[in-house]
C-alpha cells in the first residue's frame, strides 16, 4: 500500500541520516537514472525544504548541473515571502548554457520574482587570471555575496562524468583517473574515502566557505551517483541536508 511505501521511505531516511552523519536526508520515490520524474520530485522536495529552512532575507548560492536546473523549474512566485537573491556559487562558463549556475540563478529569480546576480567568469581559470580577476570590484562584490549566503543549493556529480562534461585537460583527467576519483562537487574531486584528490582553480565558493553557511542542501540522485554521494558526504559539513531518490538511497544503504 501507499502507506507502507511511505513508511519504508521514512525508515530509509532515518537510517541514512544516521549513517551519513548529516543534518537530514530526504528521499523521493524512483530513480532519476531511469525516470525524469524522480529528478522533478527531487526539485519539488528541495523547494519544500527551502521554505521550511529560510527565515528573513536571504542570499542563496547555487551551483550548476541538470539537477539544479530541475530545482529551478519547481520554484514559483510566493514560495517565500521575504526577499531572496540568487547568486552563482562559482563561475560556470564552460558547461552547456542550461547547466550553468548563471542560467539557473536567472530562472530561479524569474520563477520566484526575486533578484539574482550574474557571475561571468570561466569555471576553470589559470593562476594569472585568478589573481587578476579577484582584484576586479565586480568579482569581489559577488564573492562577498557568496560568502554571506544563508543557504547553498548544490549538486554532486560522478567524477569521470563531470570531468568529461567539463572537458578537463588531459593532465587533470589523468590525475582524476589515477587517484580513483569517484565524486565531484564545487570543482573538487574526491576519492572513495572522501579525500580531495584534485581541485580545479575556480573563482567562487570554496569548501572552507561552505562550513560557515547555515543551510546546505545537496541534491543528487540516481543509482549511478550512489558512490559519488557516499564519497562527498564523508567530508561534507554536518549541516548538510541530502535530497536524493530511492535509486541512490537503496545502494547507499546496501554497503559502507
Ligand atoms: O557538481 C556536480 C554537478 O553539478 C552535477 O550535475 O546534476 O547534471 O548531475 P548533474
Amino acid at each position: 500500500s501507499l502507506m507502507r511505501e511511505l513508511k519504508g521511505i521514512d525508515v530509509m531516511e532515518m537510517e541514512l541520516k544516521h549513517r551519513l552523519g548529516i543534518r537530514n536526508v530526504i528521499i523521493v520515490p524512483g530513480d532519476s537514472d531511469l525516470s525524469p520524474l524522480a529528478k522533478k520530485e527531487m526539485g519539488r522536495a528541495t523547494v519544500k525544504g527551502m521554505r521550511q529552512l529560510l527565515a528573513g532575507k536571504n542570499i542563496i548560492a547555487v551551483t550548476g548541473g541538470s539537477t539544479m536546473a530541475a530545482v529551478a523549474e519547481e520554484m514559483k512566485p510566493g514560495i517565500y515571502n521575504d526577499e531572496l537573491m540568487f547568486v552563482p556559487a562559482r563561475g560556470g562558463i564552460g558547461e552547456d548554457v542550461q547547466n550553468q549556475a548563471n542560467t539557473i540563478c536567472a530562472i530561479m529569480a524569474a520563477n520566484t520574482k526575486s533578484r539574482h546576480r550574474v557571475f561571468y567568469v570561466p569555471d576553470q581559470v589559470s593562476i594569472e587570471i585568478y589573481e587578476s580577476f579577484i582584484k576586479e570590484p565586480l568579482v569581489h562584490e559577488v564573492l562577498a555575496l557568496i560568502k554571506s549566503a544563508g543557504m547553498v543549493l548544490h549538486g554532486i556529480g560522478d567524477a569521470i562524468t563531470m570531468a568529461e562534461r567539463r572537458k578537463a585537460v588531459p593532465e587533470d583527467m589523468r590525475k582524476i583517473v589515477e587517484h580513483d576519483a569517484v565524486a565531484e562537487a564545487f570543482g573538487y574531486y574526491f576519492n572513495e574515502q572522501g579525500e580531495i584528490i584534485h581541485k580545479v582553480l575556480t573563482i567562487g565558493l570554496q569548501l572552507d566557505d561552505l562550513k560557515e553557511i547555515p543551510n546546505v542542501l545537496a541534491v543528487a540522485g540516481g543509482s549511478s551517483k550512489a558512490k559519488a554521494i557516499r564519497s562527498y558526504l564523508k567530508q561534507a559539513p554536518p549541516q548538510t541536508i541530502l535530497i536524493t531518490d530511492e535509486g541512490a538511497a537503496k545502494l547507499l544503504l546496501k554497503s559502507g
